[in-house]
């Protein structure tokens, strides 16, 4: 099996949100290892996320390093515990000369943890990924009660979303 080096370079990941973070608090990509460093647990204060067993965490990370356009940050703390994470997923496109649109997913501050810039932490290291790869824009779908975050995150009302769930 390959080095677990993360899902992208870490020359993506930025070194001014490294820099803003808690003391002790380290910005890196996920890793294949992170099954046991709480991940899972961290995106369960977004939705629910199912039993997942290690052999089927390892697979869907496989298919994600093998995929170009994912990039999925995590934020550890001072033990090594993955307590903040985020997703920024890559959509090719013709349209703008071939351009790239960043598609914001999964957010996610431990319970515990919330409060202490974390959430704007991922976004700001997420929309770092996002301009280094040539993104010309980054969107995202959120609940209504989510929208003061969002905006003191830069982002402003754009559109209407649609869904057909199957
Ligand atoms: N409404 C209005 N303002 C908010 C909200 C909110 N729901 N949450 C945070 N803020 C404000 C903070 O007060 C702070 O403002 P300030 O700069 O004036 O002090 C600013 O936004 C930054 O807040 P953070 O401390 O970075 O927020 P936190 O680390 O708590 O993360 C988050 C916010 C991600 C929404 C977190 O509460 C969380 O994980 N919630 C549960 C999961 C969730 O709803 N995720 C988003 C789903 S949408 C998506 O994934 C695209």
């Amino acid at each position: 099996m390959a080095a677990d080096n993360g899902l992208f370079s870490s020359a993506l990941i930025s070194p001014e949100v490294s820099a803003a973070l808690p003391k002790g608090y380290k910005l890196r990509a996920l890793r294949r290892a992170d099954y046991d460093s709480g991940f899972l647990d961290c995106l369960r204060v977004l939705t629910t996320v199912g039993d997942i067993s290690r052999d089927e965490f390892e697979a869907q990370y496989e298919r994600m390093f093998k995929q170009e356009g994912y990039y999925i940050v995590v934020v550890e703390d001072d033990e090594g515990a993955v307590v903040a994470t985020g997703a920024l997923i890559v959509e090719r496109k013709f349209i703008h000369n071939l351009g790239a649109v960043g598609h914001i997913e999964d957010i996610a501050v431990s319970k515990s943890q919330q409060g202490k810039k974390l959430g704007l932490r991922l976004i700001q290291a997420l929309d770092f990924i996002a301009e280094h790869i040539g993104c010309y824009k980054s969107i995202l779908d959120c609940s209504d009660a989510n929208e003061g975050f969002y905006i003191k995150c830069g982002f402003r009302r754009a559109g209407l979303q649609m869904a057909h769930y199957y």
